[in-house]
C-alpha cells in the first residue's frame, strides 16, 4: 500500500492510498497522540448511502463516539451559510477542541470540512477521505480549504492541513464515469507540469485508465499525489512554485465563470484551459510543436470535454478577476516541455486573446455540425 508523506512548514502527515482502506480509520485515530473526544463524519446523503457504513461501523466497533453531519451535494452549497449551519450543529452536539472531523466526499465536501475544521473553536483536527478522483489526486492534499462567494470561487478560506488523508480507490468504483474522466485532467496537469513518466504512462494506458482498472488508477493517483506533495512541501502558502498547480486554471476558471458553473465539470474546464495555455506556449515559441501535439492529444482523449459558448473577449476579461492575480499582474503558467512549465507575468491581453481564440476554434470544431453557426452568417 503506497504511503506518501506530505511535509510542509506547518504540518507533516501521510496520504494512504489503496483498496479497502476505509476500515483502517479506527487504527489511524487510535494511534494519534491524543484520542479524539468525538468524531463527526461530514458528508452528503448520497455519499453516506454508498460509503457511510464502511466508515461509521468500524469506528463504532472501536468505541469512538461518532455521528454524521450532512452537506447537500453540489458546488452551490460551498457557501458561508453552509459553514454557519455546520458550526451551529457541531456546537449543539457538544463538539469541543478535541473533536475530530472526517471529510467523506469529493472536493466540495473536503474544502468545506477543511475550512470548518480551521475555524471551529479556532482550529480542530480533520482527516480527508476523498471519494472522487479529483479529490484524491488534488484537493485533499495540500491544505487549501474554503468556500465560494457570489463573485467568484474559493475567495474565502484558509490554509489548514489535514492530519491524514485516506484515499480508498474502491470508492472510485461508484463514481460516475464523467466525473472520473474530468478528475483525470488534474492528473494530466500534474504530468505536464512535473512528471514526464506519468505523462507517458497515461499516454500508453489511456483506455485501461478510463476503464477504471484498479492498478492503472493506483499508478496515476499515486504519481499525481507525489507531484502535489512535492510542490506543496516546497511552497505551502503559494508564494511562488505552488502556482504551477494552476496550469490550465486561469482560462479554465474563466470558462467556468462564463458558463455559470453549470455546463462543464471543473476538470473539463481545466482541460480547455490547458489547451489555451498550450497554444500560448507554441505562439511564444517556447514549447516544441511535437510536445504540444502530444499534450493536446492526451487532454482530448482523457475527457470528452463538452463544447460551450463564450467569446474570447469575455473569457480574457474574466481572467482579470482571477484571484491568482497579484499587484495587477496576471501570473500565467506556460508549458515549455512535457514535465516542465514556467511562471510568466508578461502575457499581454493580445497574446492571451489569440491563444483563447485558437482554443475556441477547437471548441467550435468539436461541436456537433447541427449546432455550428454557418461559416458566413448573413
Ligand atoms: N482545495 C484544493 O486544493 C482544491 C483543488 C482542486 C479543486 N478543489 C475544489 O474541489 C471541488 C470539486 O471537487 P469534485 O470534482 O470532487 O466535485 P464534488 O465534490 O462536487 O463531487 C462530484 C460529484 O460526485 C459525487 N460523488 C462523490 N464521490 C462519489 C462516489 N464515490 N461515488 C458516486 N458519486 C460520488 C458527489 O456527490 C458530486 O455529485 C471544487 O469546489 C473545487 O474548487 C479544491
Amino acid at each position: 500500500m503506497p504511503e506518501i508523506r506530505v511535509e510542509t512548514a506547518s504540518a507533516q502527515y501521510s496520504v494512504r492510498l489503496g483498496s479497502g482502506l476505509l476500515g483502517s480509520l479506527p487504527k489511524l485515530l487510535q494511534e494519534l497522540p491524543a484520542r479524539p473526544s468525538r468524531v463527526f463524519v461530514v458528508t452528503s446523503p448520497e455519499i453516506e448511502r454508498l460509503w457511510g457504513e464502511a466508515v461509521l461501523q468500524p469506528l463504532r466497533d472501536a468505541d469512538f463516539a461518532v455521528q454524521t453531519v450532512h452537506i447537500p451535494a453540489g458546488e452551490q452549497h460551498k457557501r458561508l451559510s453552509t459553514l454557519e449551519r455546520l458550526c451551529e450543529e457541531l456546537a449543539a452536539a457538544g463538539a469541543d477542541r478535541d473533536t475530530l472531523l472526517i471529510a467523506l466526499g469529493g472536493g466540495v465536501i473536503g474544502d468545506i470540512t477543511g475550512f470548518l475544521a480551521a475555524i471551529y473553536m479556532r482550529g480542530i483536527r480533520f482527516v480527508q477521505v476523498p471519494t472522487t478522483l479529483l479529490a484524491q489526486v488534488d484537493s485533499s492534499v495540500g491544505g487549501k480549504t474554503g468556500v465560494n462567494l457570489a463573485v467568484g470561487k474559493n475567495l474565502v478560506g484558509s490554509f489548514h492541513q489535514p492530519i491524514a488523508v485516506v484515499a480508498d480507490l474502491d470508492t472510485l468504483q461508484t463514481l460516475p464515469r464523467r466525473e472520473l474522466r474530468a478528475g483525470l485532467q488534474e492528473s494530466v496537469k500534474s504530468a505536464i507540469i512535473r512528471d514526464p513518466a506519468l505523462f507517458e504512462f497515461m499516454e500508453q494506458n489511456t483506455e485501461t485508465i478510463l476503464a477504471a482498472d484498479p492498478a492503472a488508477l493506483e499508478r496515476v493517483v499515486e504519481s499525481s499525489i507525489r507531484v502535489k506533495a512535492a510542490v506543496v512541501a516546497e511552497d505551502e502558502y503559494e508564494g511562488g512554485l505552488r502556482m504551477i498547480l494552476n496550469f490550465g486554471h486561469t482560462v479554465g476558471h474563466a470558462i467556468e465563470a462564463a458558463t455559470e458553473y453549470k455546463h462543464l465539470l471543473h476538470g473539463e474546464a481545466i482541460g480547455w484551459g490547458m489547451l489555451a495555455a498550450i497554444h500560448l506556449g507554441c505562439a511564444r515559441g517556447v514549447l516544441p510543436q511535437s510536445d504540444a501535439d502530444r499534450m493536446r492529444a492526451l487532454v482530448r482523449r482523457i475527457a470528452d470535454m463538452p463544447p460551450f459558448t463564450a467569446t474570447a473577449d469575455r473569457l480574457v476579461a474574466l481572467t482579470g478577476s482571477d484571484k491568482k492575480k497579484r499587484s495587477g499582474a496576471l501570473s500565467f503558467i506556460l508549458p515549455v516541455a512535457i514535465g516542465e512549465v514556467e511562471i510568466v507575468r508578461d502575457v499581454t491581453p493580445t497574446e492571451l486573446t489569440a491563444a483563447v481564440e485558437a482554443m475556441l476554434a477547437e471548441v467550435h470544431a468539436s461541436q456537433p455540425a447541427s449546432l455550428q453557426e454557418p461559416a458566413h452568417a448573413s
